[in-house]
């Protein structure tokens, strides 16, 4: 199959949904075989079957992203599968808000466990897996919350500031290693997806007027928010990703691509 990625096999965390089921679905329209990986089972089922229809080659791996032992199944898996690993989309992930002085312990560790951890384990186990398939490149889904602060998400932006400085590390140690493989990181700023639906009443309470019933409207948030004055979509940023996993991008590592209506700017 022609493609930007053409015999790639790629592993897309969070593919169910969002902006993880854009880039499983741009990168295997663009050649790769794609292994969605997501605690979504239905969702990840769909998004592999929409693949399929649309010519493309995918399977679904039921994943919690925070599980090691997961980890080391699912990469082993997606080499059984298609012959070898070159990208990883490190994407899946939560938004918990709320003050810092009233937020729990334990929302902090299961943010945590997602957006930091989860990272952490998905690169340690593709790494080997890229180094025997000649190389590879390692995406990493931070935020524009990872780059700039925001007022009742702290625990959000420790995550996601947090993967921007692993992705730099993690680069410059593989290009010392010289092993052909490149990190960097993704800056979306508000995205039309279905994680605005998915907020608690204490992380509705911070974005006040974009509060909308049992979610937040990403259209009022980022016409307040970024200066292109309307919400990305998923497609937006898995355009980035497709580059990022592309030989196109072979002379980037440790770097932020930042998308995200010229949010952070200013
Ligand atoms: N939407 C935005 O505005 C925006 C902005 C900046 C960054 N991001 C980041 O982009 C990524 C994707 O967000 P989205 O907006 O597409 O969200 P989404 O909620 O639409 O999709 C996230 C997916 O991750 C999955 N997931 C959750 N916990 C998991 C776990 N433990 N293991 C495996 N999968 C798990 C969910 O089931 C879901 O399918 C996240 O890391 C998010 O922080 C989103």
């Amino acid at each position: 199959m022609m493609g930007r990625v053409a015999g790639k096999v790629a592993i897309v965390t969070g593919g169910a949904s969002g902006i993880g089921e854009a880039c499983a679905k741009v990168l295997a329209r663009e050649g790769a075989s794609v292994v969605v990986s997501d605690i979504d089972r239905e969702g990840g089922a769909r998004v592999v079957k929409e693949i399929g229809d649309a010519g493309g080659k995918a399977r679904f791996l039921e994943h919690d992203v925070a599980s090691e032992a997961r980890w080391a199944e699912v990469v082993a898996a997606a080499v059984a599968a298609f012959g070898g690993l070159q990208v990883l989309v490190n994407n899946a992930g939560i938004g918990v808000g709320g003050l810092c002085e009233s937020f729990s312990l334990e929302d902090w560790r299961r943010q945590t466990a997602i957006n930091l951890d989860g990272v952490f384990l998905g690169t340690k186990h593709a790494i080997p897996a890229m180094r025997a398939s000649g190389g590879g490149s390692i995406v990493i889904m931070s935020s524009g919350a990872g780059l700039t602060g925001a007022p009742g998400m702290s625990g959000y932006c420790a995550t996601k500031g947090a993967v921007r400085l692993f992705a730099k590390a993690v680069a410059l140690e593989m290009a010392q290693l010289g092993d052909n493989i490149r990190v960097n990181s993704v800056h979306p700023g508000v995205i039309d997806t279905p994680i605005w639906t998915k907020v608690t009443p204490e992380t509705r309470a911070v974005f006040g007027g974009a509060a909308q019933g049992n979610a937040v409207d990403p259209a009022v948030l980022a016409a307040a928010m970024a200066p292109l004055g309307k919400a990305g979509m998923p497609e937006d940023i898995a355009m980035g990703v497709l580059f990022l996993a592309s030989d196109e991008s072979r002379y980037m590592t440790g770097a932020e691509l930042v998308i995200d209506g010229g949010a952070t700017a200013g």
